[in-house]
């Protein structure tokens, strides 16, 4: 287990790196001239995710050479079970960057013995910095932030997502946001897990279900959820695994009615892949 000073450090070369990677995405903000498909449909990658990784490698492997790292664009580096493992997303939300919907972050993760302690994420469009480290609390643009007290499903706004191979799978998610949407204030898709975890972090947002998702997307958001009192777990309820794809985050109070809700869920045949 890290030190406080040492998690303190981690959290402040996150910081950095994200504040480094955002950067590059303002700068091509708007003005994108590459937006390509990575091989399944609706899955872009742009100049701006490539040279935002760049910018965040380079300053987290100026500070910690012998850390692996994950990261979206690039890839691994070193081992999936080192002790300390970077999560990288140098762009969480490219659909909505692209477009200029300005719902997108730079996701920063640390995983130690496969645990996520340290999280930054960075919105440079809307200038939304979140950040946490375990033990240390969660913040936003530097203030502490707490999950939201709703009790009741009723008066909840709850957020999800859709993954990119929605359409070759019957567990795409559909009949979940329909049953949810019916049962509470509304399921918003927000199209960036990581600023959706923030947002429950930051309690405008009282849970998030998703799946089909990578380390990338959640480590970061992992950490602020949990230090601002809420809770994560997989869709049964049992504990968490980042390399599920597959969570439950919420403020506490509704965990378990969420987790409920997600087990009565029958799929939309009608969506099955022809
Ligand atoms: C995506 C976003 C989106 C989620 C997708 C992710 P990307 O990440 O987080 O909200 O629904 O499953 O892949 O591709 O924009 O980095
Ligand atoms: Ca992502
Ligand atoms: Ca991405």
């Amino acid at each position: 287990m890290p030190t406080t000073e040492e998690l303190q450090q981690f959290l402040d070369i996150a910081t950095e790196a994200a504040l480094t990677g955002g950067a590059v995405l303002q700068k091509y903000w708007k003005n994108l001239s590459s937006i390509q498909e990575k091989g399944r449909s609706g899955d872009l990658v742009t100049e701006a995710d490539q040279a935002s990784e760049v910018a965040v490698l380079t300053v987290i492997k100026r500070h910690f050479s012998d850390h692996a790292i994950l990261a979206e664009e690039s890839g691994q580096l070193g081992q999936l079970d080192s002790p300390l493992l970077w999560a990288i997303d140098p762009l969480d939300g490219t659909t909505n960057y692209a477009h200029g919907y300005p719902l997108c972050a730079v996701s920063i993760g640390l995983l130690v013995a496969g645990v996520p302690m340290v999280g930054v994420v960075y919105n440079p469009i809307l200038g939304d910095l979140y950040q946490a480290a375990k033990g240390l609390g969660a913040t936003h643009n530097r203030q502490p932030i707490q999950v939201s007290k709703t009790a009741q499903l009723s008066n909840s706004l709850l957020v999800t997502g859709f993954a990119y191979d929605r359409r070759e799978t019957v567990d795409n998610n559909y009949a979940e946001f329909c049953h949810l949407t019916h049962l509470t204030q509304g399921v918003r898709r927000g199209g960036s897990a990581s600023v959706d975890l923030a947002h429950v972090a930051s309690g405008c947002l009282d849970g998030y279900w998703e799946r089909g998702l990578s380390p990338w997307d959640l480590a970061a958001g992992v950490v602020l959820v949990e230090e601002a009192g809420g809770l994560v777990s997989a869709y049964d309820g049992s504990p968490f695994d980042i390399y599920s794809g597959r969570l439950v985050a919420t403020n506490g109070p509704l965990h378990q009615p969420i987790v409920q809700e997600l087990g009565h869920v029958q799929p939309f045949p009608q969506f099955e892949p022809k």
